[in-house]
């Protein structure tokens, strides 16, 4: 199992993305997580399609796109097109769970379902045939810097306890609320891939944070 940090681009300076993007690159970032609201599944709008574009355009790092639409099945192709490589959709946001997953295998992209803090893991266990990933949200999707929710590692633990039991390999990753402070707690449920966008850009040096934030997550990888 590899433990990655995912900079969430939602707290990044939208204005110098490349600038942003370019010191994840220097810092051993692997993977770059990008959050698409419709205004619809969550009460916020953010990015979408041509930004993803622009950013498959100057980088190759891992594009994890987390999409907080509703009816993602509508945007699977446009979103492959455009450069995900990790295509993740919102349990909560589709009735066609296996139908939307297998299209975006099928498109030759990694599938993740997410769930929402009050979601249960148990109401996605049977789909772990179909994903690469499972996302467990620790705050209520919508908006950057909210505080961690306790109540979710149990989410975490739940999907972690299912992969060993059955001898899976999925990635379990962990959005919300996570800062260097905090960061062990989901590691130590058994989150390997963790988001974090306020604790990454904005104020601060973005470099120096993502040095401590990769030097405690790299001690999972011994
Ligand atoms: C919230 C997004 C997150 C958000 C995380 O809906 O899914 O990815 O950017 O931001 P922080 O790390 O500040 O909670
Ligand atoms: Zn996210």
């Amino acid at each position: 199992m590899k433990y990655i940090l995912s900079p969430s681009l939602l707290s990044a300076d939208f204005t110098a993305l490349d600038r942003e993007i370019k010191v994840c690159e220097d810092n051993n970032v692997a993977y770059l997580h990008i959050d698409v609201m419709d205004g619809m599944f969550v009460p916020n709008i953010s990015i979408g399609i041509p930004v993803v574009k622009s950013i498959r355009k100057i980088t190759d790092l891992v594009l994890d796109v987390h999409l907080m639409i509703v009816k993602p099945e509508r945007y699977i192709k446009a979103f492959a097109e455009a450069g995900s490589d990790i295509i993740n959709i919102h349990y909560e946001a589709t009735e066609d769970h296996i139908g939307v997953l297998k299209e975006i295998k099928k498109l030759g992209k990694k599938a993740a379902v997410t769930i929402k803090p009050n979601t249960s893991y148990k109401d996605i266990i049977s789909l772990s045939d179909y994903v690469d990933m499972f996302l467990v949200m620790s705050v209520e999707p919508g908006f950057g810097g909210q505080s961690f929710i306790e109540s979710t590692l149990k989410n975490v633990e739940g999907l972690a306890e299912y992969r060993e039991n059955n001898g899976l390999s999925y990635d379990i990753e962990i959005d919300g609320g996570i800062n260097a402070d905090n960061i062990t707690s989901p590691l130590d449920a058994g989150a390997n891939i963790i988001v974090a966008g306020s604790a990454v850009f904005g104020k601060g040096d973005t470099a120096e944070k993502i040095r401590k934030l990769n030097g405690i997550i790299d001690k999972y990888n011994k």
